[in-house]
Parts: C-alpha cells; structure tokens; sequence
C-alpha cells in the first residue's frame, strides 16, 4: 500500500495498560482539531461493529482458556475489520486517524507477554492488514509495577464472575507484562523512524505538550502550508 497515495495521517498510540493513552488521544485530537485537522479517534480491538463484539470475547476474564494462537487470530481479525471499515476511508479522505493500539500491541502482548514472537505477528500483519504501518506511534513508557497494581485494583472492583468485564488481560502478573514492556523497548529500538519512546510517568500536561512537539516537528512541518497555525504550547495548559 503506497503511503503517497494517502492524504491523511495515521498516528497510533502504544503502552502497557494503565499508561494513560486514552487521555493523550483525547488531548492530542482536541488540539488538532483546533488546528483545522479533522480528526478521527478509535481503539482496538475494537473501532467497529463487528470489532467490539471480538473485543468482547477478548477481554472478558470469562474467556480463560482461550489459545494464544487463537487470541492472535482475533486481534488481527478485529485489526483487519478496522483498517477496512475505518482507518483506509479515513486517511484516503484526509483524516488524521488516532488509534488507540495497533499492530505493536500484538507483537508486544502476544508476541511477547504470549511469547509466541515477533515474526508471525509481522508476517500475519503483511497477510491480513496490507503492511499498512503507522506515520508515527508514540509509545507512552511506564513501569510494569503500575500496570499490576491497576489491574488488581480493577479485578477487585469487578470481582463477580459472570457478568461480562474487560479484565482478561489485567490478570495477567507482573512477568507477563514485563515480557510486554520489553517487547516494545524492542519496537522501539527497531522502529526509530517511526516510533517515538515517550515517558509517561510525568504529569498529563508535560506528557501532552512533549506530544504535541514530537507531531509538529515530524508531521506538521511537512504540511505548514495546508495548515496555518500550529496548536501553541500554551493552549494545552
Ligand atoms: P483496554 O482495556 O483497551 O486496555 P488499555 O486501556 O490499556 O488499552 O484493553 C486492551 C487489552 O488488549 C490490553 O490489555 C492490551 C490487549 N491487546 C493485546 O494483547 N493485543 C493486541 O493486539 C491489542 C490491540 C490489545
């Protein structure tokens, strides 16, 4: 797929759990959009009709048992479902497209936390979603002992078995998502171009304004004259 031919951009968002993405999502797409940039947020898995009803399966602790190879198949299920329904229509009619999660995420979790490593992760990304890559994925870093204490405080306020919950993953311990954490210092150490390490164990706004800086000094200024004004630091405070 030529990234020439497409007129918007494509930025996702990667961490472990708890690291504060959506936030960011949020925060970046409001000062875009005062930018003049329209401006699409989703998630994955998820995004569309039939892909929040995979990511309930995903997620649901109900689902225990479900395979790792079984696992990978639906995140790439949801993930092909995604780029078709939403991401390719929207950067093929100029919008920038926000994700929440993309292809990293499975080679981090499943290729990593799963061990089931990177190559059929990328392999399965050239088959089912075209090797559409990101413009630019900012990988929010936080400590592995954060995510774990989040996730057991979230299995406690949801402790009741059968109603439906997100938190198959958060049962996860602390070496799965350190095998998490280290597969996506690896992306990033791979990936330098595209994939920008940012620590997010600062405060939201100084999270926020380092990625506001990061995408006007690698997107914007490639667009200065489509777009006048750039959202100034001040605006995020
Ligand atoms: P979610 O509640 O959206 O987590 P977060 O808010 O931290 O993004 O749940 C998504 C979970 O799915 C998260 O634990 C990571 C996991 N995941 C994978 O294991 N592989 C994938 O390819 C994707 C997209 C997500």
């Amino acid at each position: 797929m030529s990234k020439a031919a497409l007129a918007g951009k494509f930025i996702t968002f990667e961490g472990l759990d708890g690291c504060g993405k959506t936030t960011q999502i949020e925060k970046l797409a409001e000062a875009l959009r005062v930018d003049g940039i329209d401006v699409l947020t989703t998630r994955e898995p998820g995004g569309t009709e039939i892909g929040e009803r995979i990511r309930a399966v995903l997620l649901d602790s109900r689902t225990a048992g479900l395979d790792p190879w079984a696992e990978m198949a639906l995140m790439f299920a949801s993930r092909a479902q995604l780029i078709a329904e939403v991401i390719l229509p929207a950067i093929n009619s100029g919008k920038w497209v926000l994700c929440d999660r993309f292809t990293d995420s499975t080679e981090a979790y499943q290729g990593g936390g799963r061990m089931l490593e990177s190559e059929p992760v990328l392999q399965l990304h050239k088959l089912l979603c075209g090797d559409l890559w990101p413009d630019l994925t900012i990988l929010m870093d936080s400590d592995v002992a954060y995510s774990v204490q989040r996730a057991r405080r979230r299995n406690q306020i949801t402790a009741s078995s059968d109603t439906p919950d997100e938190n198959r993953f958060e049962r996860e311990n602390e070496a799965f998502f350190t095998r998490v954490h280290d597969g996506y210092l690896r992306i990033a150490q791979r990936e330098k171009k595209r994939v920008i390490l940012i620590d997010a164990r600062r405060s939201i706004e100084q999270v926020h304004r380092e990625i506001v800086t990061v995408v006007r000094e690698r997107l914007l200024a490639v667009q200065r004259e489509q777009i006048p004004r750039l959202a100034p630091d001040d605006k995020a405070r």
